[in-house]
């Protein structure tokens, strides 16, 4: 094959250990964007070395032109049970076909993105890397598996792809605040990131369930005064929670420890009072293998030595379900360890993400959110969502939270105000939702709108109830359906008002509907899915194949879109 007309960038030409192509192909599959804006950030550091980059989602892009790409950068998240994200389905689906071509001049690398927590830890990632390989692709650099504290991991992986890619081994190093810093910049007019969030005040906090119902679920507004952050409908809000309080002095106490004892907060060097480390920057409710495993040797029971052995893998995971730091003191002890090295060993406490239900166009210096407090009792013990239930039991109006906005670029409003949008959220999932209508009317939009909510009960679980009313009256939303599910002997959910009204909806798509989702992954995404297949099927006269390949190219064109976890 004719070598590529790319120029050769100078130091390319320098010392390379052998000849390579300009030419890069970056290739991303994100469900939040985090791998989209590191897709980003990778990109316009390999231009500026030179590199001729082509970045784009996996399922924008053309696969019979695989065969021409030389170096190709994979950067992809994992979800569920191992799945990958919705803009990765088809060309994972595709790889794993007999349509694959042999890819022997194709080189490689993979960046994956996932959390140590689940048992399929960056399986996208892996399938990616173990298949290319299999296709008789080269390797640039390993892959390298994200947990959730990612920059320092995506930093290393960034410079030796850019090493290898240039051929030589003496590339500057690159700090992770370079790559963060790169991230963050070109996206955020704010100075205030995930590294760095902005201590928002608290406006108001309502329960917005009524009384006797079975679930709480709160309605925050903060205020975004002085931050300069701003998002759009179907952005994020990342949120930096407090453990809860009595978790915290529990750990203490049973490990005998001094609540004031200073220790690292951070890698950074910081120190700070142990309560405060254990409240605020560590993580210290859910259990991973690699936090037993470095556990195990500080223990002077070798019981969880003997858990960690390879023929015990599934008693380990029953074992990691559900339980928390304090059941690993309890279970493991007695421990000869101080707290200063003890603390080295958890992940830093992640921010957890909720969709924004507020439009910063009709609501300028707030952001609204939605969480429902999650308790349940496991292992002998309540056991209490961290966020949840910090947002839900000791955050007052007035007290502040530490947040950033997560820009979600795979679930937006349509461009043109005029399209139709069939909105799907039961529970909570109906937050982002509130932000559309928001939003649309805040802008005169005159698109017709319709949504389907769903929960327990009509007179306690009804959320936002007066707002839909409202916009309903005010021409805002066209069409609401509901679906109360212990209302009746039977139960009704979302995707039975959606096969009722099958007729009409496929109306609306084939009239160039945008159709969102957003809530439950495993159980209401997926049986959304399928009543949207049946619908297509039914209405259009196709096949289920026909029907998923509709859909399929909905989701393509981005005109079905899903927000789900
Ligand atoms: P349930 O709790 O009565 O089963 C929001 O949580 C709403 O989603 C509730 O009414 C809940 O019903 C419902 N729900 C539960 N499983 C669902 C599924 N597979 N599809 C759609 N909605 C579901």
């Amino acid at each position: 094959a004719a070598a590529p007309q790319a120029p050769q960038a100078p130091e390319a030409a320098a010392a390379p250990s052998q000849p390579v192509s300009r030419e890069v192909t970056v290739l991303f599959g994100s469900q939040t964007g985090n791998c989209q804006r590191l897709a980003a950030s990778l990109s316009r550091r390999l231009e500026e070395q030179g590199f001729q980059v082509t970045v784009s989602a996996m399922n924008q892009f053309k696969t019979n032109g695989l065969k021409k790409v030389e170096n190709l950068l994979i950067l992809a998240s994992t979800h569920g049970e191992g799945e990958p994200p919705d803009n990765a389905k088809a060309f994972h689906e595709f790889l794993y076909s007999k349509r694959a071509p042999q890819l022997e001049s194709l080189r490689f690398s993979v960046l994956a993105l996932g959390d140590t927590s689940y048992e399929f830890f960056c399986q996208t990632g892996k399938d990616f890397d173990q298949r290319l390989e299999e296709l008789g692709a080269q390797r640039l650099s390993p892959r390298v598996d994200c947990d959730l504290d990612y920059d320092e991991q995506v930093a290393e992986w960034v410079q030796n792809v850019i090493q290898a890619l240039n051929g030589r081994l003496d590339a500057p190093e690159i700090a992770a605040e370079a790559v963060v810093a790169a991230e963050d910049t070109g996206i955020q007019e704010s100075a205030y990131t995930r590294n760095n969030p902005f201590r928002a005040e608290v406006l108001e906090n309502l329960n917005l369930n009524g009384r006797g119902s079975d679930r709480e679920t709160r309605h925050l507004e903060l205020s975004l005064e002085g931050s300069g952050l701003a998002f759009e409908p179907g952005d994020s809000l990342g949120v930096y929670p407090e453990n809860h309080p009595e978790l915290v002095g529990a750990i203490i106490q049973a490990m005998g420890w001094n609540a004031d004892e200073p220790v690292p907060l951070n890698k950074k060097g910081e120190e700070g009072p142990l309560h405060e480390a254990l409240s605020h920057h560590y993580e210290i409710t859910v259990l991973t293998k690699p936090l037993l495993e470095q556990a195990a040797p500080l223990s002077s029971n070798g019981k969880l030595s003997e858990l960690l052995a390879p023929e015990r893998q599934q008693e380990l995971k029953d074992y990691i379900q559900g339980r928390d730091l304090l059941d690993l003191i309890q279970d493991f002890g007695p421990w000869q360890v101080s707290a200063r090295s003890f603390v080295t060993i958890l992940r830093k406490l992640p921010a957890r993400l909720y969709s924004i239900s507020s439009s910063n166009k009709a609501n300028p210096d707030e952001v609204h959110f939605t969480v429902r407090a999650v308790r349940y009792q496991a292992h002998g013990r309540e056991r209490f969502g961290v966020c949840s239930v910090h947002c839900a039991e000791r955050v007052q109006a007035g007290d502040t939270l530490p947040i950033y906005i997560q820009q979600n670029p795979n679930f937006k409003l349509p461009a043109n105000p005029a399209a139709p949008v069939i909105m799907i959220g039961p529970g909570t999932g109906v937050a982002p939702f509130r932000s559309f209508l928001e939003e649309r009317e805040e802008l005169g939009a005159d698109g017709k709108t319709w949504l389907f909510y769903g929960d327990r009960h009509f007179v306690t679980d009804f959320l936002y109830q007066t707002d839909w009313q409202r916009m309903l009256k005010e021409g805002v939303l066209t069409k609401l359906d509901v679906a109360f599910s212990r209302d009746t002997e039977e139960k009704v959910y979302v995707q039975h008002r959606i096969l009722e009204k099958s007729k009409e909806l496929y109306e609306w798509l084939q009239a160039g509907a945008h159709i969102y989702v957003c809530g439950d992954e495993k159980h209401m995404a997926h049986d959304v899915h399928a009543a949207l297949v049946t619908v297509i099927q039914e209405e259009g006269g196709m096949s289920p194949e026909e029907a998923s390949a509709y859909l399929e190219n909905l989701q393509q064109a981005q005109r079905y879109q899903r927000d789900v976890y």
